[in-house]
């Protein structure tokens, strides 16, 4: 080693000095290691002085240097840490700040133009008009609801194997099973029964939920709207007469319905119900029936006094029908090009 003792320590105070400057302007982790190594790596200015501290004789002076070197050190190490955390605290604030969306400048760009409805918007409040013109009061429930509502007050008791043919999400809750995203909105019909005394003439439109894959005619989230009327001498002929009016006034007059039998648990009897296009040809639309006396019983009605009819059909699937949109995932995507086509 060359030099006085006041030279070496000017040595090791240069190379924290340059160390450190270096690091405090480094603009990544990668150059800051770059700094911190050029100082006290192995081939370092500060590995030099310690490396020539094996030649100093007074044993005093040898510690005193041997101290001001690892001192040093951690001054560098020090200097590192703290710039490390600016940089990476930097990089985060210029993440957020460059994905930051503007929203005022599509409506700039756009030239002010209002927005709309959503189609399914627009359906769902076409559908309540329809239905109060008919009589009707529009009654909600919740989107979390107990397996008692979704399946078993509606005549599926637990291992039913009707429940098979909802593919049903359930919600993490104790105990396990016992609450799911409803996969129909007709547990709305057992909370308005719970609810309000009858007569009862209601629709209830709703979000529903099912373990699906998107496709052209699927979403695994979508629209339902279901009826209910509970009423003395309620019969079949009542439920085709209000489907039949319903599709007149919400397709228009050139249009029909035809119900065709099926298996629901919660009516008995059955059907699902169609509409037929200008074409000729028809869409099925929904499910329907007579409500099952068990449910009327399981919802505190006495069905040797009431009876009724339920229905229930996707309102995105109407939507879909009505304006001829071939994908139903294009109406979930929110481009503004397939959107501003339905005003
Ligand atoms: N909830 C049924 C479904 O999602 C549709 C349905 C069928 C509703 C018959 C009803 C009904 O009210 O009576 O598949």
């Amino acid at each position: 080693m060359s030099g006085s003792i006041s030279e070496q320590q000017a040595v090791i105070e240069a190379a924290v000095k340059e160390a450190t400057a270096l690091i405090s302007v480094a603009p990544d982790a990668a150059s800051i290691r770059t700094a911190v190594n050029a100082a006290t790596g192995k081939k370092g200015t500060l590995a030099a002085v310690k490396s020539g501290l094996g030649r100093v004789t007074d044993l005093e002076l040898r510690k005193t240097l041997g101290q001001a070197v690892n001192e040093a050190i951690e001054a560098v190490e020090r200097a590192a840490t703290a710039r490390e955390q600016t940089v990476k605290r930097e990089a985060f604030a210029g993440a957020i700040a460059a994905d930051r969306v503007d929203m005022s400048e599509l409506a700039l760009r756009t030239g002010g133009r209002r927005g709309r409805m959503h189609l399914v918007t627009q359906a769902t409040e076409r559908l309540e008009d329809v239905f109060v013109g008919l009589g009707f009061r529009v009654a909600e429930g919740p989107e979390v609801e107990t397996d008692f509502h979704n399946f078993e007050a509606l005549n599926m008791p637990p291992s039913h194997p009707a429940r098979s043919m909802w593919d049903t999400l359930f919600v993490d809750q104790d105990p396990q099973g016992s609450v799911v995203l409803r996969t129909h909105t007709s547990p709305v019909q057992i909370r308005v029964m719970q609810e309000w005394p009858p007569p009862i003439y209601a629709v209830m439109p709703g979000r529903v939920f099912r373990k699906e894959t998107p496709d052209a005619t699927h979403m695994p989230v979508f629209y339902q709207i279901e009826g209910l009327v509970v009423d003395r001498n309620i019969t079949f002929a009542d439920l085709a007469g209000t489907i039949e009016a319903f599709t007149k006034a919400f397709f228009g007059e050139g249009f029909t319905s035809r119900l065709r039998p099926s298996y629901f648990p919660f009516t008995e009897p059955s059907a699902e119900f169609d509409i037929r296009r200008h074409d000729g040809s028809w869409i099925e639309l929904g499910g329907c029936g007579m409500v099952h006396p068990r449910v009327l019983a399981a919802a505190g009605l006495d069905p040797e006094e009431w009876g009724g009819f339920a229905f229930g059909f996707g309102i995105d699937r109407m939507a879909k029908e009505r304006h001829g949109v071939e994908d139903i995932r294009e109406m979930y995507s929110n481009d503004v090009r397939f959107m501003e086509q339905f005003s």
